[in-house]
């Protein structure tokens, strides 16, 4: 059933796990995480960016093809349809399309910027039972084009935002995007639960979640964290997936070109990876 992320992750902070956004680039994506909520019972987030948007077609494209999946795949766990480090813009073109919840990520604003702007987008959300996520402090690293300093959040600019009737605030606490470098030093916990004190019930997300070691997966929803998001990890998994069946030459065995059998192992190898992190999250029976 599509819902907006509010009341799943109103939940997930009030029993101590979180939900998995996992993020979709195709129909493979979809309805390997679709299944894989539904054979773990897990409620779930289909994280889009505005460049996976693009890709499928547009939002309503994906709108349509997560709705139809719903339906005929018999979904009844909790779905909401979240877009990604979204623009000013692109919020309010992916609620008219019909996502359940927006990331309106105004974290390369000045802060006085990012608040108006979030409240304008809130104000929108809220009268259409939208959830919003913001940003405060900025990710590391690069997704989809959005480029992060990796600047640790001030936790007073994390209340003003949470003030704003968010259901869910992104900030920065050392987290990266893609790939962790060696010499990473590690989450912030100390600023973290700073942010958590201060904000109060407002559910947190961790951006970045691939590679992050568990025992920090941990810690950190036991600081409340509700939400990581998962890109990354599930597109290395696909690729590495692929590249060996390829390398094994199955596509020239027999049928082995057909699409249907080429992407198979990529669609098992996410549905793996999605399995695994919905275990360490806790939200596998949540739903
Ligand atoms: O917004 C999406 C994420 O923060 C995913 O990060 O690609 O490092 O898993 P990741
Ligand atoms: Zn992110």
């Amino acid at each position: 059933m599509l819902v907006s992320a509010k009341e799943m992750l109103i939940k997930a902070e009030k029993e101590n796990y979180a939900v998995g956004q996992f993020n979709i680039n195709n129909l493979e994506w979809t309805k390997a995480i679709l299944l894989t909520s539904k054979e773990n019972n897990s409620p779930v987030i289909l994280g889009v960016s505005e460049g996976a948007g693009k890709y499928m077609g547009g939002f309503k494209t994906v709108v349509g093809m997560v709705k139809g999946m719903i339906e005929e795949l018999d979904i009844h766990v909790p779905v909401a349809i979240h877009l990604d480090h979204g623009s000013y813009e692109g919020a309010q073109k992916a609620m008219d399309a019909g996502f359940t919840s927006v990331m309106f990520d105004g974290s390369h604003y000045d802060i006085e910027e990012n608040i108006t702007k979030t409240k304008e987008i809130v104000e929108i959300a809220t009268k259409r039972g939208i959830s919003v996520e913001a940003e405060v402090g900025s990710i590391g690293g690069e997704e989809d084009g959005v480029v992060g300093a990796g600047e640790v959040a001030d936790p007073q600019e994390c209340k003003s935002i949470s003030e704003l009737g968010v259901s869910m605030l992104a900030a920065g606490i050392g987290n990266i995007h893609g790939k962790y470098p060696k010499n990473w030093k590690g989450l912030d916990f100390d600023v973290l639960s700073e942010i958590s004190d201060i904000t109060g019930d407002v559910p947190l997300v961790l951006h970045g979640g691939t590679g992050i070691p568990d025992d920090m997966i941990r810690k950190a929803i036991s600081l409340g964290v509700a939400k990581i998001n998962v890109n990354t990890e599930c597109q290395l998994t696909f690729a590495e997936a692929t590249r060996k069946y390829i390398e094994e030459g199955k596509d020239l065995e027999g049928k082995g070109y057909d699409p249907r059998k080429l992407l198979a192992p990529g669609f098992e190898a996410i549905k793996k990876t999605v399995k695994e992190k919905m275990e360490l999250f806790g939200s596998i029976d949540k739903a």
